[in-house]
């Protein structure tokens, strides 16, 4: 057996005789300031990803380690509070070992969460924006021998945010009266920002919003076949010129992200009651 499947079996098999039976429908990738989101879950068991065969533990500002399962508007579920970002150093098998091991374990849908720079002078600070696509210029997780029992060679990415989530997503934002963006992700290595001459590229060709994770998450779900929603909160609008100094601060970026918690918490239990 691929040894890259003896690893995610490892891991889910623990992850699995912890949960003691419940079988997670849904799970979510909380990023950065996000992680508060973990708190709405009923009955929580807390597995910390330090106690999981072949598991990373997270080293990004902002992120605890571990998955948090339980009851969440009364659908089992299971959170990554923490994800693994590639400027950290891990190996894309390691960046996504998550999402294959929530795979394993019967998870149908993921919804993955990030703080994000905008480069869309329409997306301001704090505003929650629906994924609706996204330019990958970070390395493809994919690459290397395919794990066919996971999916095909060569996946589809038409409509790798899904489209009913997002349709979803806006019915119930009006429901609540919270406001909604749309836009595209683009995704670096980082952990450098950007400098204004890319962002100014990277608008060019079609970027709403600019992060450093998530991507990686999104193809190795839309390869095994998950049903993906991704939201982005705005935390910081990216710079266009550098005629003024303004300099991007990660500490602004926890706090914008901690101030949309709360809409986007009630947003997504309002859109996991509906599944
Ligand atoms: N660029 C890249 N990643 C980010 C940013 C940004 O401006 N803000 C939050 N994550």
């Amino acid at each position: 057996m691929d040894e890259r499947v003896i690893r995610i079996n490892n891991a889910a098999g623990y992850v699995e005789s912890i949960l003691d039976g419940r079988k997670p429908l849904v799970g979510l990738v909380l990023g950065s300031g996000l992680g508060q989101l973990a708190e709405l879950v009923e009955d929580k068991v807390v597995i910390p990803y330090k106690d999981i065969p072949f598991f990373p533990v997270s080293t990004a500002i902002g992120h605890k380690g571990n998955y948090i399962a339980g009851r969440l508007a009364g659908k089992v579920v299971i959170a990554m509070q923490g994800r693994f970002h590639y400027y950290e150093g891990y190996p894309m098998e390691m960046v996504t070992i998550g999402i294959r091991v929530m795979k394993a374990l019967g998870v149908k849908y993921l919804f993955v969460s990030n703080a994000a720079g905008s480069c869309n002078p329409e997306i301001g600070l704090g505003d929650i924006c629906v994924i609706r696509d996204h330019i990958n210029n970070l390395p493809n997780p994919l690459i290397g021998p395919n794990l066919d029992e996971f999916g095909p060679r060569f996946p589809d990415m038409t409509c790798a945010y899904d489209l009913e989530l997002q349709k979803l997503a806006f019915n119930k934002a009006k429901e609540l009266g919270i406001s909604l963006k749309r836009g595209v992700y683009f995704g670096s290595t980082g952990p450098t920002y950007e400098t204004p001459a890319e962002v100014r590229f990277y608008r060019s060709i079609g970027a709403d919003l600019l992060g450093m994770s998530t991507i990686p998450e999104v193809i190795v779900a839309r390869h095994c076949g998950l049903r993906v929603f991704g939201v982005s909160v705005a935390t910081n609008c990216a710079n266009t010129t550098n005629d003024s100094v303004v300099l991007n601060d990660p500490q602004d970026v926890i706090e914008q992200a901690d101030r949309a918690a709360e809409n986007l918490a009630r947003l997504l239990n309002e859109m996991i009651k509906s599944l």
